[in-house]
C-alpha cells in the first residue's frame, strides 16, 4: 500500500478516514501504559506530528512496539479516527507497526527542551527538532515566496558566478580559491605567490556578492535578481554574521533610489504575507517559545509604511540617546547595532530605510550625491535584526566611477568590463542585497544566525 504523508491528512482528514492507510515516519515521543501507548510521530511533511494509538490486542506486536523510543523509523498501518473534541483533530489507530530502522539508546534528542548551544553540536540531527525544524521550513517557504514575488513582477532569475576574480565590495574580505600548493608555493621574482601558475592564471576568490555581474545582466534584461550563496572572510563573532550566507540581489535599470526602496518594501511585505499564510504552525511555535512579539511585528510590517530617513538626520535623531550608547553617534561613522536598534525600536518603531550615507563608509560603485560628501545608498533596518538589506543607486557616470574606484584602491584595469557597462549604453540603475538568513531571523524571531541555517559556517567553525 502506498504511504500517506501526514500533511495530506491535515489537508483533508475526512478523505483519509475510510479504510486502512500506511504512514511512515519517526517516533517523536512514546507514552505508554499497560494496554495502551500513544506515539507522536513525524514524517517531516508537516510541522505538527501525528498521534498514533497502539493498543494491546488490537495492534500486532504491541509488546515490542511500545518499547520503540524517540528517533525510531516506523511504518504504521491503521485506520484514522476523527477526534474533533480532543487536542489533536485525529489519531491513527494502529493495526500493525513495522520497524524500519531502530534507534540507538544514545539518541540525543530526548523529550525535553535542549539549549540552542547543545543543538548546534548535533547539526546532523537538529533539523528534527521543533525549533530548527520551524526555522528551516520558514526558510524554504521564504525562498519560494521570493521567487514567486520576482517571477510575478517579470524579473529574470540570473545566476552569477560563485568563483570570481572581482571584489564586488572592494572590502578585501574574500576567501582565496587556489590549487597552488601551500607548502611549496611557486613564487615570482619579487617573492609573491605566482598566480600565473594557478588554476585560473590569476588570483580568484569566492564571491562576496553577485552585484557586479548582476548589473551586466540588468543592462540586458532590465530587471534581474540573483539568489545564491555568498562568502565573507570577516572575523565577525556576532549573532548576525556568517562566513557563508545566501543573498537575494535584484538589479533594475532606468530606476533611482526611490524606486529601489519601493521595490525592497514591496518585496518584504510580499514575503511576510506569503510566509504567514503558508507557515502558521511554525510561526505560532516561534511566537510561543522564541519571540512573544512576533505575530504583532509581522502584522505591523504588512500594515505600516516603512520609514525613510537620511543618514545625516538619523545621526541627529540619535543624539538625545547618546548616554544610552557605548559608541557615540558621530557623522562619518557607520551605525552600530545599538544605533540601528534605537532607530527601529524606539524612534520609528517600524522598519526604516536610512539613506545617503557618507561616501567614505560605502562601496566604490555607489552614486555620488551633489553634496560631494554622501552617496545614494540605502540600508533597510528592522527591529530585532538591524540591517537586513543594503543597496544603492549605482554610479552610471564612467569618469566618476573610475576616479572613485582608483581613490579607494581598486585597479581600474581589473574592473574594465564593469566600467564598459557605462560606456556601452549605460543608464541610471540601482539594486540591493537582502541577507536571506537575516530575513529568516526576522520572520521567526530567532536571534542567532547559526540557528536559521542548517549547517552554519562562521569564523572558527565549519563542522558537518
Ligand atoms: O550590505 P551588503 O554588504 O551589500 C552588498 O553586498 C551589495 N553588493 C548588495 C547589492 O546592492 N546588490 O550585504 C547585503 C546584505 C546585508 O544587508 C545583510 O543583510 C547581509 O547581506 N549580510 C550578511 N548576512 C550574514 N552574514 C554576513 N556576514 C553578512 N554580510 C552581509
Ligand atoms: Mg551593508
Amino acid at each position: 500500500m502506498q504511504r500517506t504523508e501526514i500533511a495530506r491528512i491535515f489537508e483533508n482528514p475526512v478523505a483519509w478516514a475510510e479504510g486502512e492507510i500506511v504512514v511512515c515516519g519517526w517516533v517523536r515521543t512514546l507514552r505508554d501504559s499497560k494496554a495502551l501507548a500513544f506515539m507522536q510521530m513525524s514524517d517531516g511533511s508537516s510541522f505538527a506530528p501525528l498521534q498514533v494509538v497502539l493498543e494491546d490486542g488490537k495492534t500486532d506486536d504491541f509488546k515490542t512496539a511500545r518499547k520503540w523510543g524517540a528517533g525510531t523509523a516506523v511504518c504504521v498501518t491503521g485506520t484514522l479516527a476523527l477526534t474533533p473534541e480532543a487536542n489533536q483533530p485525529f489519531e491513527l489507530h494502529a493495526a500493525r507497526i513495522a520497524l524500519e530502522g531502530a534507534c540507538d539508546s544514545g539518541y540525543p534528542l530526548q523529550k525535553k527542551r535542549h539549549s540552542v548551544e547543545f543543538l548546534r553540536t548535533i547539526g546532523h540531527l537538529r533539523p528534527r527538532t521543533n525549533l530548527v525544524g520551524a526555522a528551516l521550513r520558514v526558510r524554504s517557504a521564504a525562498a519560494f515566496a521570493l521567487h514567486s514575488f520576482f517571477g510575478e513582477q517579470g524579473f529574470l532569475y540570473a545566476h552569477t558566478p560563485i568563483i570570481t576574480t572581482a571584489d564586488a565590495e572592494g572590502a578585501g574580505e574574500m576567501f582565496l580559491v587556489t590549487t597552488l600548493p601551500m607548502d611549496e608555493t611557486p613564487r615570482t621574482q619579487e617573492g609573491a605567490p605566482d598566480y600565473a601558475q594557478d588554476f585560473f592564471g590569476k588570483p580568484a576568490h569566492l564571491t562576496v556578492s553577485g552585484q557586479l555581474q548582476g548589473e551586466a545582466m540588468a543592462m540586458a534584461f532590465g530587471k534581474i535578481y540573483t539568489f545564491g550563496p555568498t562568502f565573507r572572510a570577516e572575523d565577525s563573532h556576532t549573532q548576525r554574521h556568517a562566513a557563508e550566507f545566501w543573498m537575494v540581489e535584484p538589479e533594475i535599470a532606468f530606476a533611482d533610489l526611490a524606486d529601489d526602496m519601493a521595490l525592497a518594501e514591496a518585496m518584504l511585505k510580499s514575503v511576510v504575507a506569503q510566509v504567514t499564510q503558508q507557515c502558521p504552525a511554525e510561526l505560532a511555535f516561534c511566537a510561543q517559545y522564541v519571540d512573544p512579539g512576533l505575530t504583532e511585528r509581522l502584522q505591523g510590517v504588512l500594515r505600516a509604511d516603512f520609514a525613510r530617513v537620511s543618514y545625516t538626520r538619523a545621526i541627529e535623531l540619535l543624539q538625545p540617546f547618546s548616554n544610552d550608547f557605548d559608541y557615540k553617534p558621530v557623522w562619518g561613522c557607520d551605525l552600530q547595532t545599538e544605533h540601528e536598534r534605537c532607530l527601529t525600536e524606539k524612534i520609528f518603531a517600524r522598519p526604516v530605510f536610512v539613506t545617503d550615507y557618507p561616501k567614505d563608509i560605502k562601496a566604490f560603485y555607489m552614486r555620488q550625491n551633489d553634496d560631494g560628501k554622501t552617496v545614494a545608498a540605502m540600508d533597510l533596518l528592522v527591529p530585532g535584526v538591524g540591517e537586513i538589506i543594503g543597496g544603492s543607486q549605482r554610479e552610471e557616470r564612467a569618469d566618476r566611477l573610475e576616479t572613485r574606484l582608483a581613490q579607494m584602491g581598486g585597479d581600474p584595469a581589473a574592473y574594465q568590463w564593469y566600467l564598459d557597462l557605462r560606456r556601452f549604453g549605460g543608464c541610471k540603475h540601482c539594486g540591493f542585497g537582502l541577507g536571506f538568513e537575516r530575513l529568516v531571523m526576522y520572520l521567526t524571531g530567532i536571534p542567532n544566525i547559526r540557528d536559521v541555517i542548517a549547517f552554519p559556517r562562521t569564523a572558527g567553525n565549519a563542522a558537518f
